[in-house]
């Protein structure tokens, strides 16, 4: 196993937010000259694979994710040069590069679309999906994920088209043949200069049911809105996900899309160890035989309030025994559309030492990790509360619902607007305690405010001179993962125990037993472990400098204390 295991099998991933990773031209805005001069940061925090958010020109309206042009650069982030500069400088450094791949939608002004939109006639007309309203109304009752109607009115042909995000996001029409041999070539554009894969944005979108019929509601978007807005069980979050699902289920994971994947993983294979990563978490995308995407999320692993040993429980179980034969899993507690993990997984109190568990947790799972810039140093969310300031457009979306539909006041609605939106999790990178943390010069504007934490030790340069700072932990266990193979591809395999507060688990594989006891809880527990001689195996991680508690067959763990032990082997 550990021999035929494949380079994204292995790789700890780390996604790359470029506007905001770091300015090498001093104008506020992260960029390539920044992100190449960080070259050996990457190398040295330990990582194998970098995502690279969208860099590709773009209006920014969903800020980044309404591409203009697919075979470019965004000139605020430099050019064609710049970018082979980043990815020789990657590869040099034995680390992979996988693009983002946006095949829903492109932007409204990508050339595509000015010319779709131009006359009924024009041959790229079918590249969308235009209609005829219905009287003087929409095609259809169907919402855009991102509010109000899927459905926008061009005057000048009198007709609607249709998007599932912004409106200036339009769709694509995929059952055009020529949409698809389009968007192939742009990605072998990608694939032919040395790019390792691609992370596939929204991929459960890229149809629609086709009799586009009505969708029958209980309740509108704004009712939705105020349920989520009120929601505080576990049973309350579940209703307001099912009429969620609910009102797009015509517009999501349409079975067409299966053999639209099937066709550009036949693409990749066309070139040597590339990678396709879904942004899903249907496992119905790996498809039969391992004929579509490689890797696919498990979201369900962080959409909780409480990482507790329970929740991984019962996410693990499901997850794995879900999962197509041969598939391989794909773990993650945060990206550049949810809470920073650090903020949302922590108690207020024991951060620090929660995101350390939490690390230990996402490397030593089955499955290949991706983690988020910045998580690193204890990034948390910064909310940016001034409506004026907000960059993310589903900020004033939230901000306007809330004034709306709750009737709330100023300051309320300015709250619900940086909660709700994603700015809070996408301020500049914090590498320095120097004005603007390091990330552009003094006196320059950032693009979004930097976290004042920076002041207070949460930057990369004093992190780095800290033995036991959280940074230097994230070296050890990525050092402590790439050393041990059975975290990798060993077997994942569960320990029932007398304590449900502590998730007890083995890796192991021929050479090497790995052994995880974790105590996800905030007091301290002991746990009896018959399995194994436990004095006799060796501590090879400890989220926190007290040393457990080992006898024969037990631990006492501290609150949040998690271990990796060891035992080597020893074969013929
Ligand atoms: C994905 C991206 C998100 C974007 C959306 C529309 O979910 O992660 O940032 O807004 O697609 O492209």
């Amino acid at each position: 196993m550990r021999e035929q295991i494949k380079w994204w099998q292995k790789a700890v991933f780390y996604q790359i937010y470029p506007r905001s990773f770091a300015d090498g031209n001093g104008d506020g805005i992260g960029d390539f000259k920044g992100m190449i001069a960080k070259l050996d940061y990457l190398k040295e925090l330990g990582i194998d694979a970098a995502w690279l958010s969208p860099h590709f020109p773009s209006p920014y309206v969903d800020c980044g994710y309404d591409i203009s042009d697919y075979r470019g650069v965004a000139p605020e982030y430099g050019d064609l040069d710049l970018f082979k500069q980043f990815l020789n400088g990657l590869h040099a450094r034995g680390i992979k590069l996988v693009l983002d791949l946006v095949l829903n939608h492109t932007s409204d002004l990508h050339p595509w679309f000015q010319e779709s939109k131009s006359s009924l006639n024009n041959p790229k007309r079918d590249w969308y999906i235009w209609k005829k309203g219905n009287g003087k109304q929409a095609p259809n009752n169907w919402y855009s994920a991102f509010g109000g109607s899927a459905w926008e009115y061009d005057a000048a042909t009198d007709e609607y088209y249709y998007h599932y995000f912004f409106k200036e996001q339009p769709d694509l029409n995929w059952k055009n043949p020529a949409v698809k041999e389009a968007m192939f070539n742009e990605a072998r554009f990608w694939l032919n200069m040395g790019v390792d894969g691609f992370r596939l944005d929204a991929v459960g979108t890229i149809f629609e049911d086709e009799s586009y019929s009505n969708i029958k509601l209980k309740i509108d978007q704004d009712e939705l809105f105020r349920l989520s807005q009120i929601a505080e069980t576990a049973k309350d979050h579940t209703q307001v996900h099912l009429y969620w699902m609910k009102m797009f289920k015509h517009q999501v994971d349409q079975p067409e899309v299966h053999q639209i994947m099937k066709d550009l993983r036949k693409v990749i294979n066309k070139y040597e160890d590339r990678v396709l990563i879904g942004e899903t978490d249907d496992v119905a995308f790996y498809g039969n035989n391992d004929d579509e995407l490689q890797l696919n999320f498990n979201f369900p692993l962080m959409r909780t309030k409480k990482l507790s040993a329970e929740h991984v429980r019962k996410n693990q179980k499901e997850r794995l025994s879900a999962l197509p034969v041969g598939a391989w899993p794909c773990n993650t507690l945060g990206n550049h559309d949810s809470s920073r993990a650090f903020s949302y997984f922590g108690d207020g109190v024991n951060d620090n030492i929660q995101a350390r568990l939490n690390l230990m947790l996402l490397l030593s799972l089955k499955g290949t990790p991706f983690l988020y810039n910045g998580e690193e140093i204890g990034m948390s969310d910064y909310l940016i509360t001034d409506p004026k300031k907000f960059k993310d457009p589903l900020s004033t979306l939230y901000y306007n619902l809330d004034k709306k539909v709750m009737g709330a006041p100023e300051p309320n609605a300015s709250l619900t607007g940086a909660e709700r939106g994603r700015d809070k999790c996408r301020t500049p990178l914090q590498w320095t305690n120097e004005p603007n943390a390091g990330f552009c010069p003094a006196g320059i504007e950032p693009w979004l405010p930097v976290n004042p934490d920076y002041r207070k030790g949460i930057n990369v340069k004093e992190q780095e001179k800290q033995t036991d700072s959280l940074l230097n932990f994230y070296r050890f266990m990525l050092k402590v993962r790439r050393e041990n193979p059975a975290l990798i591809s060993g077997e994942y395999q569960e320990i029932e125990t007398d304590n449900q507060s502590v998730l007890v688990f083995y890796r192991r594989d021929a050479q090497q037993v790995l052994l995880l006891a974790l105590n996800l809880s905030d007091t301290e527990q002991q746990v009896v472990v018959n399995t194994h001689d436990l004095y006799k195996m060796k501590i090879i991680a400890n989220t926190v400098k007290q040393q457990p508690n080992v006898s024969i067959h037990s631990l006492a763990l501290s609150s949040y204390q998690g271990l990796i032990l060891s035992e080597v082997q020893i074969s013929g």
